[in-house]
């Protein structure tokens, strides 16, 4: 039976690019993109588009059978700042998408899920720098909170069910081409947009908060080869950590001075600052790197050259 794939949340940061990316590999007859509202974007125009709302289980049930879909792809969440604003609401829906999909492959009716945590899932207590795969986990922010349950329940699903579910712990995601919703490390691409409008930016994080980020390349690759990866490389099924590049404002700031040497930040920490401070610096990933290959490729610099460009 080939690969036949199910984004839900496709119009978001990272669904927008992975679907691209996925109707490139697999046709664009195999790959159904699904989000909550109809845009006028490529993703809705230029290929097979469902209005689905990740909470509604026998929405997404029918979508599985009518289409035949083998892969889901779980890209619907609330993210770090936004949840806070609405924990009730970030709860439900981070929780019972996952439940739904985790109980449609328990049911035979889907083979493989990705579902993406997050940096989010450590907290103060963790050690900050070189984040283990393995470590303590305290959370403090809803999003985390909901992503480390959510992790739990990919392993119990996995081990007590055999679902084949597959994760990464995305450090914050840099992309020119969709904005992203409502995270704390949403500055890092903000700051691009501002330097090349306005030549000046004015950051919610403090100078020296060191962040653990990636070029949205990369975690589509990384997403892609967990994926394609045979099932028994695939030995952490909690999530991977995963790490591409770790800097702070100011070195952004630097970094974006060598191309726009009138650019210009300034700080002024509003509540996001806290949720960063609960985060790792940098992380760990040598068990993707031993278990499945995964290997970065973009630094600042290199990310820098091509947010500008592209923007
Ligand atoms: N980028 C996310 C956020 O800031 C972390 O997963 O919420």
């Amino acid at each position: 039976m080939s690969t036949k794939i199910l984004i839900i949340g496709a119009c978001g940061q990272i669904g927008t690019e992975l679907t691209h990316k996925l109707r490139s590999l697999y046709g664009n007859d195999n790959v159904i993109a699904s989000d909550i509202r109809k845009l006028n974007n490529d993703i809705v125009n230029k290929g097979i588009f469902e209005v689905v709302n990740a909470l509604d289980y026998n929405q997404i049930e029918h979508l599985i059978e009518q289409y035949q879909i083998t892969d889901v792809y779980l890209m619907a969440a609330l993210l770090s700042a936004t949840a806070e604003k609405n924990p009730a609401f970030a709860w439900d829906l981070n929780m019972n998408s996952l439940f739904h999909v985790l109980n449609l492959a328990k049911a035979k009716k889907i083979k493989k899920i990705f579902w993406p945590s997050s940096i989010a899932v450590f907290g103060p207590t963790t050690p900050k720098d070189n984040t283990p795969q393995y470590t303590i986990m305290e959370p403090t922010t809803v999003y985390g909170i909901s992503k480390q349950t959510g992790e739990r329940w990919c392993e119990y699903y996995h081990h007590i069910y055999g679902v084949d579910v597959r994760s990464i712990r995305y450090p914050g995601l840099i992309s020119w081409s969709t904005e992203p919703g409502g995270g704390t490390t949403d500055y890092a691409v903000d700051i691009y947009h501002k330097a090349l409008k306005e030549g000046k930016y004015e950051c919610f994080l403090s100078e020296q908060t060191a962040l653990p980020m990636m070029y949205m390349d990369d975690a589509i690759r990384a997403t892609i080869e967990i994926m394609q990866a045979p099932s028994e490389l695939i030995k952490i099924r909690s999530s991977y950590n995963l790490s591409g590049i770790s800097f702070t404002p100011a070195e952004i700031a630097a970094e974006i001075k060598k191309h726009i040497p009138e650019f210009t930040i300034s700080y002024k920490p509003d509540f996001r600052q806290k949720i960063a401070d609960s985060w790792p610096a940098s992380i760990d990933d040598s068990m993707a790197r031993k278990d499945w290959n995964w290997k970065h490729k973009f630094d600042l610099a290199s990310m820098t050259k091509e947010m500008l460009e592209h923007l």
